[in-house]
């Protein structure tokens, strides 16, 4: 069964600039809460216990995040400032977690690579933190996810329909519909001009990968842009075997740039906080 999950974050976040100079974009708040923080319970919530990070240089603050700060909990203990941090605290008691760095950032299929010796050979879950997913009406994402891995036991890419003018900014899948919002991929290309594209059905941050993605990451030449892409690699699964893609349930925010993270933020203000959840 899936137990692990793998948070590339090692990337530079250029769009995101000046903000992510010293620190890591995926620290950066939706209100009070910094979204790697809502990757990490969106996985638990799955039912995942292990969480494997990705980082590289400047990003110790997400490993500081998941620690616990003395210093911090003597002063507001016994305080009503101390419900801020149970949350928190709750992640660091009931999960296990482990990091490597990412030396060189040559892409998003470099830096799962370079998460393979916290996962080994086993299948696994990959969430990139800067793509918040919430679901206020049932299970979260990756909990959908895993659910589909029980029954076809195959990678599986969380995906979701764009407007045409966007397939530049994603992975983009053609496939055949083989049950309710499941396409067993048949092509995938990376960031597609629109005339190019060969759906509208575009790769977000989530995924479901066996581990025979390392070795195929692993014979993958760098593409587009001269990074290790992901989806060059999963190609040569879907080839191979198996890849589904799955259309899920809930919402999506981009928070890699600054309308998505506007958006999120609005929108956890109004549902998540303002009602203390
Ligand atoms: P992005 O494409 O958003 O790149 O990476 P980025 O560097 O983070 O941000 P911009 O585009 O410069 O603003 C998607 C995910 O893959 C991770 C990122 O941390 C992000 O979660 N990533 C990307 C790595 O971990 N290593 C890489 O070499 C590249």
């Amino acid at each position: 069964m899936i137990r692990k999950c793998l948070f590339p974050a090692a990337g530079y976040g250029t769009r995101f600039l000046p903000a992510t100079k010293a620190m890591p974009k995926e620290m950066l708040p939706i209100v009070n809460k910094p979204l790697i923080q809502y990757a990490v319970e969106e996985a638990r919530d799955a039912g995942l216990q292990h969480m494997a990070l990705v980082t590289g240089r400047g990003k110790r603050a997400l490993e500081d995040h998941f620690d616990i700060s003395y210093e911090l909990e003597h002063q507001i203990r016994g305080t009503e400032k101390e419900k801020f941090l149970a949350g928190t605290r709750e992640l660091i008691e009931t999960c296990i977690f482990s990091y490597t760095r990412q030396v060189e950032m040559k892409g998003l299929g470099h830096a799962i690579l370079s998460g393979r010796p916290l996962i080994g050979d086993e299948p696994f879950a990959v969430s990139l933190a800067d793509d918040l997913c919430l679901n206020l009406k049932g299970d979260g994402v990756l909990s959908q996810m895993i659910q589909l891995y029980k029954r076809y036991r195959c990678s599986i890419v969380a995906i979701q329909e764009v407007p045409r003018d966007q397939t530049h900014k994603y992975g983009v899948i053609a496939g055949e519909l083989i049950a309710d919002n499941v396409y067993r991929v048949s092509s995938m290309v990376e960031k597609p001009a629109p005339e190019d594209a060969p759906s509208n059905l575009a790769i977000i941050g989530r995924y479901i990968l066996t581990p025979d993605i390392f070795d195929l990451i692993a014979d993958t030449q760098p593409g587009k842009g001269g990074e290790i892409q992901i989806t060059d690699a999963l190609m040569k699964q879907a080839q191979n075997g198996c890849v589904l893609a799955y259309k899920f349930d809930g919402l999506r925010f981009d928070c890699g740039g600054a309308e998505g993270y506007l958006d999120a933020t609005n929108f956890c203000y109004e549902h998540l906080y303002l009602k203390g959840l």
